[in-house]
């Protein structure tokens, strides 16, 4: 059985207004400074952006993006910046992304061990997202979630059995 906090995570959309104390941000940071990356690379840059206003522009952008909304609610805004040149490639697999990827769950699984949600957003127009928070061209603007307290926790969505993913031995 994997952990609660692994068990309890959801992609939290609704917010409340009650501000993440400094510590409790730090916490979630921190524990993105833990994730694993390409050689131990660490190509990554986090944007933490409590501005309201600001928020509210980003949100603009995210425009029809179901976590939209969440963005305006939330107290504070993650952006995960990478730097494609510090991250592997093999065969057009560019591993930046998978540093990224496991960058967000480091966030996502300690945000939601003390309670604060968050959703991973992948789909949004980069230059102007770029545009809005001042990322320089070198860094692509790979995943945002907002952090705070859930309004409402949705319930649990469904997952392929073992037996439709896992292949023992040989495939
Ligand atoms: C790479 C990636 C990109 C995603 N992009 C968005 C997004 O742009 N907007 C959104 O509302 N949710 C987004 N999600 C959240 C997924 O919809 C969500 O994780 C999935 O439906 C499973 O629900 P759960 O996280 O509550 O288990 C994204 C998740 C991942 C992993």
């Amino acid at each position: 059985m994997a952990t609660e906090a692994i068990r309890k995570r959801r992609s939290v959309r609704k917010y409340e207004e009650t501000g993440v104390g400094d510590e409790q941000l730090r916490e979630v940071l921190e524990a993105a400074r833990y994730a694993p990356s390409w050689a131990n690379k660490q190509g990554w840059q986090l944007m933490v952006v409590r501005d309201a206003e600001i928020r509210n522009r980003v949100a603009e952008v995210l425009d029809k993006n179901p976590a939209a909304r969440a963005i305006t609610q939330a107290p504070v805004l993650l952006v995960v910046c990478m730097d494609p040149t510090a991250s592997g490639v093999q065969k057009d697999k560019e591993y930046y992304m998978a540093d990224a990827g496991i960058l967000m769950d480091h966030l996502m699984l300690e945000a939601a061990e003390i309670g604060l949600g968050t959703v991973f957003i992948g789909s949004f127009d980069e230059d102007r997202i770029r545009e809005v928070l001042g990322v320089p061209e070198e860094y692509r603007i790979v995943a945002m979630s907002p952090l705070g307290y859930p309004a409402k926790m949705p319930g649990e969505r469904p997952r392929n059995e073992l037996e439709d993913m896992v292949h023992w031995e040989k495939w």
